[in-house]
């Protein structure tokens, strides 16, 4: 399966996909990695990880989002990916991309969904006092942070942990959730239903071989 992966920043949950995909855990090939930021550090990751597209397309002076989609459409469709993949990218995806793209675009988010959408999710969550923490993959719709839900993780946030930590800790669990969320495309186990996601039964990442988990984490249905 053919996957383009969009991102701004560091390029750690693009990292763990590339060593998921090397690996032969999951059957797919990245082979176009599109950063907004010229400096990200993803695009680094992506030619040291020999993907064959290496896009840096920062957005013009007074271009309008609309205008850069469009742009951004052009990259995406000329390397024909079956599913797109945001991994920390911070721009707003717009109808002209998701509706290229239907169902076959996907996000991960440090929250558990649908709480605490949008930017610094986590800060949100600690400042709120929350006990539980993790984070969601979800299909992109126009609706921030709001089309269905793939799969889920979660840890017990322990007292006084740091915002820093708790980051740390659940960007471990994203660098599990996105390779297996991957992995369930390219398996063909994910439809919807109703406006809810559905993954068909079949093996489960809990129990494979070559998977390291987090401890103390818990990991729902479809993991
Ligand atoms: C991740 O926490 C992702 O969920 C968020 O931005 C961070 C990206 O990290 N949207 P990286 O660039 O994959 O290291």
């Amino acid at each position: 399966m053919r996957v383009a992966v969009l991102c701004s920043g560091r390029g750690s949950n693009l990292q763990h996909l590339l060593r998921a995909c090397a690996s032969g855990l999951v059957a797919a090939r990245v082979t176009l990695v599109v950063s907004d930021q010229p400096d990200a550090g993803a695009l680094g990751i992506a030619r040291r990880g020999n993907v064959p597209a290496v896009v840096a397309l920062p957005k013009e002076p007074g271009e309008t989002s609309a205008a850069y989609d469009a742009r951004l459409l052009d990259v995406l469709t000329a390397e024909a990916p079956e599913l797109v993949v945001l991994a920390g990218y911070l721009r707003i995806v717009g109808p002209a991309i998701t509706r290229a793209f239907p169902g076959r675009i996907v996000n991960v988010h440090p929250a558990l969904l649908p709480a605490f959408r949008g930017l610094r999710a986590i800060q949100q969550a600690v400042t709120l006092g929350v006990r539980i923490a993790g984070c969601t993959t979800h299909l992109v719709t126009d609706e921030l942070d709001g089309g269905p839900i793939l799969l889920q993780a979660a840890v017990a946030v322990r007292d006084g942990e740091t915002e820093e930590h708790l980051t740390r800790r659940v960007l471990a669990l994203e660098h599990l959730l996105l390779p297996r969320t991957v992995d369930l495309f390219a398996q063909r186990r994910v439809r919807v239903e109703l406006g809810r996601a559905v993954v068909a039964p079949g093996d489960s990442w809990l129990t494979k071989p070559g998977v390291e988990l987090a401890a103390g984490a818990l990991y729902g249905e479809g993991f």
